[in-house]
């Protein structure tokens, strides 16, 4: 059984992460804040027998196997490296980074101590996502042409991080990533053409990105990630032959039904899972088995991350 330290009282672990870590059956050891209040008051919520008032009391605790980092994005970084750096693998939220060269810093320090690091882009763990992959893998669409995926809500809390871009926050960064993501595992391959629009907020973070990607087999992705919209997600694979759809492609969970709409076709699945629980049962099983590379391995968040950078320098706001 992995032990898992938890960095940040944050919303996501509160209600998606740390369950699924107990639902797989792992214990969560340890769980620090900035606020030793608040990571009690977490502790209490989950029946965690340490909270700690620090995030470097999480990292060298030696009861602790597994490190998930829930922080804003510009502390990924030097967290996951502390983490890793003290020798425990490393389950960081997305994205792993604020840039592609933190991202390859991050892979290289998981290099240098032998341990995982993972992007915990969930999606990639619901069955359903691994269902079409196999669909696009197989030819039965065809030779891929047009990706479309499509992310966005209403970000209306000026004082979250997703607000400030020094830390990382941006529609871009929160949800783009993934689109980005989902493209590159459709395309199978990296864009060699990357074009963009964006709008920002006074702070200067993207409050919206859509950005085009041409891949070298001819497949262009549209990639649309917005912090004004209703609650939007799809994605749409459209191929020489046939095309698919995607309905809440990347936080279907439990609560709902997750299939594919294939056109003409009665629709594939359906599935429910908690992508967050098996991603999870995923990254422990390879920590036990000593293995060398995470389920997802870090080099598909720097490429993902290289991407992103590539949209941010293509919509970069007038100065
Ligand atoms: N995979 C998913 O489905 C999913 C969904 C949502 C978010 N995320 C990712 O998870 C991470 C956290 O997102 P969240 O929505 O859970 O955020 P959140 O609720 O704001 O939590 C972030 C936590 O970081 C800590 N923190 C440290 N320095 C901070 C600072 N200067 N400002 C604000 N918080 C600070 C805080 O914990 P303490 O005060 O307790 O130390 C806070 O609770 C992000 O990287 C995001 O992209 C992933």
């Amino acid at each position: 059984m992995i032990r898992w330290g938890v960095l940040g009282a944050a919303r996501i672990a509160d209600s998606a992460v740390v369950p699924a870590i107990r639902a797989a059956g792992q214990e969560v050891a340890v769980v620090g804040s900035r606020s030793l209040e608040r990571a009690q008051a977490f502790a209490g919520r989950h029946s965690i027998a340490k909270a700690v008032g620090s995030y470097e009391d999480v990292v060298t605790d030696d009861a602790v196997d597994a490190v998930y980092v829930a922080l804003p994005n510009d502390l990924h970084e030097p967290w996951a490296t502390a983490a890793l750096s003290a020798g425990r693998h490393v389950l960081c939220e997305k994205p792993l980074a604020t840039d592609a060269g933190g991202a390859r810093r991050m892979a290289a320090a998981a290099t240098v101590s032998g341990a995982l690091l993972m992007e915990a882009v969930m999606a990639r763990f619901h069955p359903r996502t691994t269902a079409l992959l196999d669909l696009v893998g197989s030819g039965e669409l065809g030779d891929i042409r047009a990706v479309t995926a499509s992310f966005g809500f209403r970000m209306d809390r000026p004082d979250d991080y997703r607000a400030h871009p020094e830390q990382g926050g941006g529609a871009l960064l929160d949800v783009g990533v993934y689109g980005v993501s989902m493209s590159r595992w459709v395309a199978r391959e990296e864009p060699a053409n990357v074009r963009g629009l964006a709008g920002f907020l006074p702070t200067g973070a993207d409050a919206w990105t859509s950005a085009l990607l041409g891949f070298p087999s001819g497949a262009v992705a549209s990639v649309h990630a917005s912090f004004l919209t209703a609650p939007y997600q799809l994605v749409e694979v459209v191929g020489s032959t046939t095309s698919v759809l995607v309905p809440e492609p990347f936080t279907a969970g439990r609560a709902r039904d997750a299939q594919l709409l294939v056109d003409g076709r009665a629709p594939i699945g359906p599935w429910r899972a908690d992508p967050y629980e098996v991603m999870v049962r995923a990254f422990a099983a390879a920590a036990e088995a000593g293995a060398r590379e995470a389920p997802l391995p870090a080099a598909d968040a720097v490429a993902t991350a290289t991407v992103l950078d590539r949209i941010a320098a293509a919509t970069r706001p007038p100065r």
